[in-house]
């Protein structure tokens, strides 16, 4: 019996959530997310240890061994981690990132080779369009991306909003303090001058959900839950400088 579990966000578009009691002052899910369409995309894999939870949950929406994509935002266990077990066990599927990072790392790290992305590219799954979209340093690591799914305007953020505990699947609620909280805990984001305008050009997307790998994704005024965390960590890149 799985741990995982599983609900639809978008059309299409599951989320599959273990929450991992250990991590953190309150726990912490460590969330994937399948799109399911001819060419089936997983975006993040879960750590090693989870692979068998994971793949059971990705089990009950697709064939495991019909997995086209295997894709994460950045080089982390709970990003990629079970990255090879995934490509061992779907004979079709390929890892594809950003050129940087299979430059970098996953030309070394995967199993078979890596299928590297320009900035803007777009993967056609059958209905749904993912696009590629670089973000150095956003959330952290010099390889890291995001994708947009175009047609259901689904931006899978990663680590973008991250919120401790166990939440609903999805929100429309006011994620913000619960986003500042799990920074001032983990400390986890690069702060640099291009980490604001990095997230609200991600805003300019308009997304209508937010797929975050850490807590409830969110539904509603998505732009403006970017545009609040690209303040928060502009103010924090600012007091860090001013004194
Ligand atoms: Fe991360
Ligand atoms: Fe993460």
């Amino acid at each position: 019996m799985s741990d995982t579990l599983i609900d639809e966000i978008a059309d299409g578009i599951y989320r599959l959530s273990t929450f991992v009691a250990e991590v953190g002052p309150t726990g912490f899910t460590f969330n994937q997310f399948l799109i399911d369409d001819d060419d089936p995309l997983l975006f993040h894999t879960g750590q090693r240890m989870l692979f068998d939870s994971v793949s059971e949950a990705v089990a009950t929406v697709v064939p495991i061994e019909t997995l086209r994509w295997i894709t994460f935002g950045h080089i982390e266990a709970d990003e990629c981690g079970s990255m090879n077990q995934f490509l061992a066990a779907a004979p079709r599927a390929e890892v594809a990132h950003g050129a940087l990072g299979c430059m970098v790392s996953l030309n070394d790290l995967a199993d078979r080779p890596p299928v590297p992305l320009a900035n803007g590219q777009v993967l056609e799954l059958g209905t749904h369009r993912v696009r590629h979209i670089d973000t150095p340093h956003v959330p952290h690591g010099w390889e890291a991306r995001v994708l947009f799914e175009e047609t259901t305007g689904t931006l899978l953020c990663g680590d973008l909003l991250t919120q401790l505990g166990q939440g609903p699947a999805l929100t429309s609620n006011d994620v913000l303090a619960a986003a500042a909280q799990a920074e001032d805990v983990f400390g986890a984001s690069c702060l640099t001058p291009t980490t604001a305008p990095t997230i609200r050009a991600l805003a300019d997307l308009d997304p209508n959900t937010l797929a975050v790998m850490h807590g409830s994704s969110v539904t509603g005024d998505c732009s403006g839950a970017l545009r609040g965390l690209a303040d928060d960590y502009e103010r924090r890149l600012l007091n860090s400088t001013a004194a």
